[in-house]
């Protein structure tokens, strides 16, 4: 059985005083939903994480960061290592992302360094994937996957490996409103969860959890659960909003598996 989970990726929105804000209105929606079935997620940009750390303390909301160097420390201006993230309060790392693959140069070679410094460090990564519309478009998509996955997970070990978890996220769909059909993500889910085992091995890949991102709201998250091998959700636009992300994590808890 796969834990569900829900993060919230804030992105470059919010100052301290709102991200405190935010952080606890959902706090407050949240305060019964026990830890047992969700791991609810809040990724805050850098200069809040210490802030949304504190109020959310004697919660059972979770701390992450979007994004990590893979130097322990160094002279690396403007880089933020895996033990400064952990010093905050994060458990989770978001890698990947696809607005860093688009705007930062980063690639399936530095995802892979900053995956394997996350693990080092005992921290939890979510790597993120997926295609972009004209790779869609070509029909490109499942290869676009296979490189992402193979690449970005090489040389890491089977016991690592459960650790790590995989947001398939279509460049398409981020902050266009446009969600693949659940139908549409769960075959690419089901595509990386053959991959996975094929790297690894059955009891590994069913172990890793798989959450899809890309425009979800409170009136998808439920369809998009229900699917066999989706575990959760990465959430952009929607997390912004203490009602929407409340929202989603209560329904997603609901049909959670
Ligand atoms: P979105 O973003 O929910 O606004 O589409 C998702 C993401 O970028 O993680």
């Amino acid at each position: 059985m796969r834990k569900t989970i829900i993060a919230g990726n804030w992105k470059m929105y919010k100052n301290i005083a709102e991200a405190i804000e935010l952080a606890n209105g959902i706090k407050r929606e949240l305060f019964n939903l026990g830890d047992e079935r969700i791991d609810t997620v809040l990724c805050p940009p850098f200069t809040a994480l210490r802030d949304v750390s504190e109020v959310i303390s004697e919660s059972n909301i979770l701390l992450g960061a979007q994004d990590v160097y893979w130097e322990e420390e160094g002279a690396f201006t403007g880089e933020v290592s895996p033990g400064m993230l952990k010093d905050t309060g994060c458990s989770f790392i978001i890698i990947g992302h696809s607005e860093r693959r688009q705007h930062f140069s980063e690639t399936n070679t530095t995802v892979n360094k900053k995956l394997k410094a996350v693990l080092r460090n005992g921290l939890t990564p979510i790597v993120c994937i997926g295609e972009t519309l004209s790779q869609r478009e070509e029909d490109k998509t499942f290869q676009v996957l296979e490189d992402h996955v193979l690449n970005g997970l090489d040389g890491i070990l089977e016991e690592e490996a459960s650790k790590i978890i995989i947001a398939y996220e279509p460049v398409w769909a981020i902050g266009t409103g446009k969600t693949a059909t659940p139908q549409e993500a769960q075959s690419a889910h089901a595509y990386i969860r053959g991959l996975l085992k094929k790297m690894f091995n059955t009891d590994i890949s069913e172990s890793i959890r798989i959450q899809y991102g890309g425009s979800v709201k409170p009136d998808n998250i439920v369809e998009l659960m229900k699917q066999r091998d989706i575990d959760g959700a990465l959430v952009g636009g929607a997390s912004l909003k203490i009602e929407s992300f409340s929202q989603i994590v209560k329904k997603a808890c609901e049909v959670s598996k």
